[in-house]
Formats: structure tokens, C-alpha cells, sequence
């Protein structure tokens, strides 16, 4: 293979759908447990964290890198997200990837493709609210990869805990047979959470973007001095936010953690997700956290 052999590597880049289920095909016959790690490239720790178990649970880790053009709007950074192939290539094999599946648009999405996945309800509201087309694309593009990778297991980042909650929702209402496993949250020495996007931000813009974290630590803590009202949490949280020039909220929410249904007054015995989409400068971040009362 010519890109194999430019970076010198033995791990197998596959670009081809047909050879992608081929290879998975052969792998389950052997036996084999495949476990996959769908991502958009650009890998970072928080990633490697996601092959590191899936290697753990699997015989063979398939990493699909795929920056998915269904699930960007046409006013968001599908252009200029970062792409680094052969970055990646290098990163996930020291994870322990063996498989890298990496189409091109015209291979997922040939001319006349009308099939798209949906989830209701839980698309709706968060990210939703603020990107209505994005997990329809984000649903549909995974679906495909479950299909042409034939996975026993697929692991995703809690990160973004919306789409894997959404995610684990699709795989039970089209019985698709793979066990979804969610990894904890990466992040960098100073609270913020790793993400693709972080390369985006100016200097002075990375050190804003610790407030994020910083706020959720806040709620966190709000909670264990007994606050109980999400009302007061949520405006502690912004008044800290709002206090970063380069901070713009596009929400705050305190939602049950099934069905993200907000939640006014916090009960005892129950678990809370604290989540929140930031811009700092123009660039969007979201992070989250659990909170067991
Ligand atoms: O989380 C991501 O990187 C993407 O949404 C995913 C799951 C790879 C689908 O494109």
C-alpha cells in the first residue's frame, strides 16, 4: 500500500468500504473481537484514552478517521477543522490501533446517498437547540461506520456525553449488536478539556478557555455545600464565565443524565449532568460533568 509504505508503518490504512467489511468479515470468522474507536482525525490524548480500552477489550482496534461533512452546518468549521493523516497514523499505533478506516466523502456519501439515521427527542434540545443538524449526521455517519467495520465494541468519549447517550439510544432502537462503552474525559494539566478544536484558540484565548472547567468545579462544589437549586448554580456559573473577555455562553444546564430533561430542584440519591457550550473568540467548546448527589 503507498501510504503505508510513504510513512514506513506495518499498521493498514484501509480507504475502501468493500475492503473495510472484507477485512472485518475475515477478522470475525477468526474469531476475532473488533472493537472501534470512530473519530474526525486530528488525535489528540483524549483519543489515544478511547483506543488504549478498546484495545483492552478487543482483539483487533479499528480507528475510523473521517471529518463527516453531514454533520457540520454550513456556517461551522467543516473547511478548517484540522486534518493531519499521517499524524494520526503514528499516534493511534502507539495506542495500540491496528486498523486505520479512512474514506473519502465521495466513498461514504456516493451521488444520490438519501438514507439518513435520526434520533428523536434527546437531538433536540443542548447541542441541539443550538446545532439542529448535527446529530442526524453525527447518528448517520455512525451507523455506517457500525456497518462497514462490523464492530463487537465501539467507544466513545464522555466528553460529549449528548452524543453518546444518543448514540447508545440508536444502537438499542435498530438492535444493532455491539456494546458501547463510554470513556471518562481527557483533560489538559489545567482543567480544560482536550479537544480537536483547542488548536483554534489564541494564546490569551486558551487561558479563558480554563473556565469552562473551572465552572463546573464551582457547581461541583456549590453541590457539596448542599445547593440544591439549578437556578442559582447556573447563574454562580455564568456571572465566573462572563467575567473572561473573550467568553460568550450558548448554554448552561443541569439535566437527569438518561434523558436530559433540565432539572429544577437537585434530589438526593440521584446522579446530574452539568453541561455547557462556550464560545471563546469563535471558537465553540462544550464540556460536562457527573454530579452524584
Ligand atoms: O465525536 C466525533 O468525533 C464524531 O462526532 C464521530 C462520532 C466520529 C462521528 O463523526
Amino acid at each position: 500500500m503507498l501510504f503505508q509504505t510513504q510513512i514506513d508503518l506495518k499498521m493498514r490504512v484501509i480507504t475502501k468500504v468493500k475492503e473495510m467489511q472484507k477485512v472485518a468479515d475475515e477478522l470475525r470468522k477468526e474469531g476475532k473481537i473488533i472493537g472501534v474507536v470512530p473519530t474526525m482525525g486530528y488525535l489528540h490524548e483524549g483519543h489515544l484514552s478511547l483506543i488504549r480500552i478498546a484495545k483492552e477489550k478487543s482483539d483487533v482496534v479499528i480507528t475510523t478517521i473521517f471529518v463527516n461533512p453531514l454533520q457540520f452546518a454550513p456556517n461551522e468549521d467543516y473547511d478548517k477543522y484540522p486534518r493531519d493523516l499521517e499524524r494520526d497514523v503514528k499516534l493511534a499505533q502507539s495506542a495500540g490501533c491496528d486498523i486505520i478506516f479512512h474514506p473519502s466523502v465521495e466513498e461514504m456519501y456516493p451521488e444520490n446517498f438519501l438514507t439518513y439515521v435520526e434520533v428523536e427527542k434527546l437531538t433536540k434540545v443542548l447541542e441541539g437547540e443550538f446545532r439542529p443538524t448535527h446529530f442526524r449526521g453525527v447518528t448517520t455517519v455512525v451507523a455506517k461506520l457500525f456497518n462497514i467495520t462490523k464492530p463487537h465494541i465501539a467507544v466513545f468519549g464522555q466528553k460529549d456525553a449528548q452524543q453518546a447517550l444518543i448514540i447508545k439510544q440508536m444502537v438499542r432502537d435498530l438492535n444493532f449488536d455491539i456494546e458501547i462503552i463510554v470513556a471518562p474525559i481527557v483533560r489538559e494539566s489545567d482543567g480544560l478539556a482536550m479537544s480537536s478544536r483547542n488548536v483554534y484558540l489564541s494564546e490569551s484565548e486558551r487561558k479563558d478557555a480554563t473556565v469552562l472547567y473551572q465552572s463546573l468545579k464551582l457547581a461541583e462544589k456549590l453541590i457539596e455545600e448542599s445547593e440544591r437549586n439549578s437556578g442559582v448554580i447556573i447563574s454562580k456559573m455564568e456571572e465566573l464565565i462572563k467575567s473572561k473577555p473573550t467568553a460568550k455562553i450558548d448554554y448552561i444546564a443541569i439535566v437527569d443524565p438518561n434523558t436530559l430533561e433540565k432539572v429544577e430542584n437537585l434530589s438526593e440519591g440521584k446522579e446530574y449532568l452539568i453541561a455547557l457550550a462556550v464560545r471563546i473568540g469563535s471558537t465553540r467548546l462544550i464540556d460536562n460533568t457527573l454530579v452524584k448527589i
